[in-house]
C-alpha cells in the first residue's frame, strides 16, 4: 500500500456531456473520485485522477442547434462551467480531457484503424431504435410503450453503418467476469451485467451517417464514429504519453445508468486491441430531490454551484458522501443536509475540538502536555481509536464511503463520552495531562481521516495542532504529537447551519 514504486492509482470519472450546464450528478461522481484519489495519496500511493467532457454526438449537436450555435462554439461556451465546478468542489484532478482535443481525436482514429486491421469492424446496414438522450441503440424487445427502458424517446434509424463484432466477445467477457470477481462493484450490480451478456450480445453499430458532429471514420468520412466508442477511449487518449506507467485503470467510477457501457462495451473494445482491462468499474446510485426524480421538465434540478455557495464545498462533500450508502440511490433535501452537518460535524466533532483545545489553552499553556501514565480507561480509548483507523481503511478499500465517515463520527462520540467519563475540569496534574494528551491525539486522528472528504476543514483542525502539511493516514496511529507542541487558540471550525 505504501510502496511508492507501485503503479500510480488511476481513477476516472465518466466524461460529462456538455449539452447543458453541470448538475448534481456530475458533482457527485467527481467528489467520489476526488475522495478516493486523495485517500490513495494520503496512504502514500501516488494517484492520477482524470475527468473531462464528452462533446460529440447527436445529443450535443441538437442542443447546439436549439441554441443557434455551431457545435464547437456551443461546447466551448459550456466547458468552463464544468472546469469551474471541479475547482469549486476542491477536486484535485490531474488532467481534464475534452473529446474535441486533437490528442483525443487522433487517438480514436488510430484505434479505429487498428480495430479494422484486426477485422473487428465491418460495414453493414443498421435498422432499429435509437435514443438520442441515452445515445444508445435498443432492440425491439426492449421497447416499452414506444419508449426506451429508461423512459427516453426513441426514433427509428436505418442507415449504412460500421459494426463492431461485439457478439464474438460474449464468452470472453463472461470468462473475464468469472476470473475477476471484483471487476464490477458493488457486487449487487454484477448479476445485472452478467445477465445482460448472457441474454446474447449483438454486433454494435459504431458509426453514424445522419449527422456530422463527431470524429470522422478514417478513410470514409461520410461516417462519424459512434459517440460511446469515441468517449470511452478518453481513458487512454488522455494518458497516452504516460500509458505504460498508469494503465490499466484502477477504478472507473460511473453512474448505474452507464454501467453496461463500461463493463461490457469498454472491455470488449480493449480485448479487440489486446490491451489490458481496467481493474474495477464502480457504479454509484442516483440522487432524487425530495423523493422525486431530478429532471429539467420537473424544474427540480439541483444546481451544485448554488449548493456550494450556500453551504461551502466541504459541507456539500460531507453530505453527499455521508448521506447515501455508496452505490445506492439517495435523496436530497435541505432538512437532511442541515441535520447531517449540524449533528455530526458541528455538535459532535466541532464541539469536541472546541472543548479539548480550550482546556489545553487554559490549563496547559497551549502546549501538548508531557506523556504521563495512562490508566485502563485511557488505554482502551487509544486502542479504540486505533481500531477505528483500521475499520476506516477497510471501509475505504471497499468503497463504503458513508461507513468510513461513520467510523470517524463514532470516534468523535467516543471522545465526547471519554470527556464526560474523565471530567478533566475536575482533574489536575498528571491525570489532567494524560486525559488531554489522549484527547488531542484522537483529534489529530479525526482530522487526519477527514482529509480526503473535507480537505479544507480537516486542514483547519490539523493546523490548530501545528500540522500544516497533509497528514499521512497510513502512519497516523504512530504519529503522536510531541510534548510541547504549540496548540493554537480554539477556533470555531464548523459553523452551524440554520433552517
Ligand atoms: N457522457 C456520458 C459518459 C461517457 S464516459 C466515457 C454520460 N454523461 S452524463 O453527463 O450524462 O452523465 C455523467 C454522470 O452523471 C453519469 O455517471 C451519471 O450516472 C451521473 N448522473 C446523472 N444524473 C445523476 C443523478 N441524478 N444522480 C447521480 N448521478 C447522476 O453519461
Amino acid at each position: 500500500m505504501t510502496n511508492t514504486t507501485e503503479k500510480r492509482y488511476y481513477i476516472t470519472t465518466p466524461i460529462y456531456y456538455v449539452n447543458d450546464k453541470p448538475h448534481i450528478g456530475h458533482g457527485y461522481t467527481s467528489i467520489i473520485c476526488d475522495v478516493l484519489a486523495r485517500y490513495q495519496k494520503l496512504m502514500g500511493r501516488d494517484s492520477y485522477f482524470l475527468t473531462g467532457t464528452d462533446e460529440h454526438g447527436s445529443k450535443v449537436a441538437r442542443s447546439a442547434k436549439k441554441n443557434n450555435l455551431a457545435p464547437q462554439d456551443f461546447v466551448d461556451g459550456l466547458v468552463p462551467a464544468f472546469k469551474d465546478l471541479l475547482v469549486d468542489l476542491d477536486c484535485t484532478n490531474d488532467d481534464f480531457i475534452r473529446t474535441t482535443d486533437a490528442r483525443h481525436k487522433d487517438f480514436v482514429q488510430s484505434v479505429w484503424k487498428k480495430m479494422q486491421e484486426k477485422q473487428h469492424v465491418y460495414l453493414g446496414t443498421y435498422s432499429g431504435w435509437y435514443s438520442v438522450r441515452d445515445e444508445c441503440f435498443y432492440q425491439e424487445n426492449e421497447i416499452i410503450d414506444g419508449k426506451a427502458p429508461t423512459g427516453a424517446a426513441v426514433e427509428w434509424l436505418e442507415e449504412e453503418t460500421y459494426f463492431f463484432k461485439l457478439s464474438s466477445f460474449q464468452d470472453k467477457l463472461l470468462k473475464f467476469y468469472e476470473e475477476n470477481p471484483n471487476f464490477i462493484q458493488p457486487q449487487s450490480r454484477k448479476n445485472e451485467v452478467i445477465s445482460f451478456v448472457k441474454r446474447g450480445l449483438r454486433d454494435l453499430s459504431v458509426s453514424r451517417t445522419s449527422f456530422k458532429w463527431g470524429i470522422p471514420v478514417p478513410g470514409d468520412d461520410k461516417h462519424v464514429i459512434y459517440v460511446w466508442l469515441d468517449a470511452l477511449f478518453n481513458y487512454i487518449s488522455a494518458i497516452n504519453e504516460e500509458y505504460s506507467s498508469i494503465w490499466p485503470c484502477d477504478m472507473h467510477v460511473v453512474g448505474k445508468d452507464i454501467l453496461i457501457f463500461h463493463a461490457v462495451y469498454w472491455p470488449a473494445f480493449l480485448m479487440s486491441l489486446d490491451l489490458p482491462l481496467p481493474k474495477c468499474v464502480f457504479a454509484h446510485g442516483w440522487w432524487t430531490n425530495n423523493g422525486e426524480k431530478i429532471s429539467k421538465s420537473l424544474g427540480n434540478v439541483i444546481d451544485p454551484v448554488h449548493l456550494i455557495n450556500t453551504f461551502s464545498s466541504d459541507y456539500v462533500r460531507y453530505f453527499m458522501m455521508r448521506e447515501v450508502p455508496t452505490g445506492e440511490d439517495g435523496n436530497y433535501s435541505d432538512d437532511a443536509f442541515i441535520n447531517r452537518v449540524n449533528a455530526e460535524l458541528v455538535n459532535n466533532i466541532g464541539n469536541l475540538c472546541q472543548r479539548v483545545i480550550s482546556l489545553i489553552n487554559k490549563k496547559c499553556n497551549s502546549q501538548v502536555p508531557a506523556q504521563s501514565s495512562r490508566n485502563q480507561i485511557d488505554d482502551s480509548f487509544i486502542s479504540y481509536s486505533h481500531d477505528i483507523v483500521d475499520q476506516f481503511n477497510a471501509r475505504m478499500q471497499k468503497i463504503e464511503l458513508h461507513l468510513a465517515l461513520n467510523e470517524i463520527v463514532m470516534l468523535g462520540s467516543a471522545a465526547n463520552a471519554y470527556i464526560e467519563n474523565k471530567k478533566p475540569w475536575e482533574q489536575s496534574g498528571q491525570d489532567l495531562e494524560t486525559t488531554l494528551t489522549c484527547l488531542i491525539n484522537v483529534i489529530r486522528i479525526i482530522g487526519t481521516l477527514l482529509q480526503p472528504f473535507i480537505p479544507v476543514k480537516a486542514m483547519s483542525i490539523l493546523s490548530m495542532l501545528g500540522i500544516n502539511e497533509p497528514a499521512n493516514i497510513y502512519t497516523c496511529k504512530n504519529d503522536d504529537l510531541a510534548p510541547g507542541t504549540k496548540i493554537s487558540t480554539a477556533n470555531i471550525i464548523f459553523t452551524r447551519l440554520e433552517k
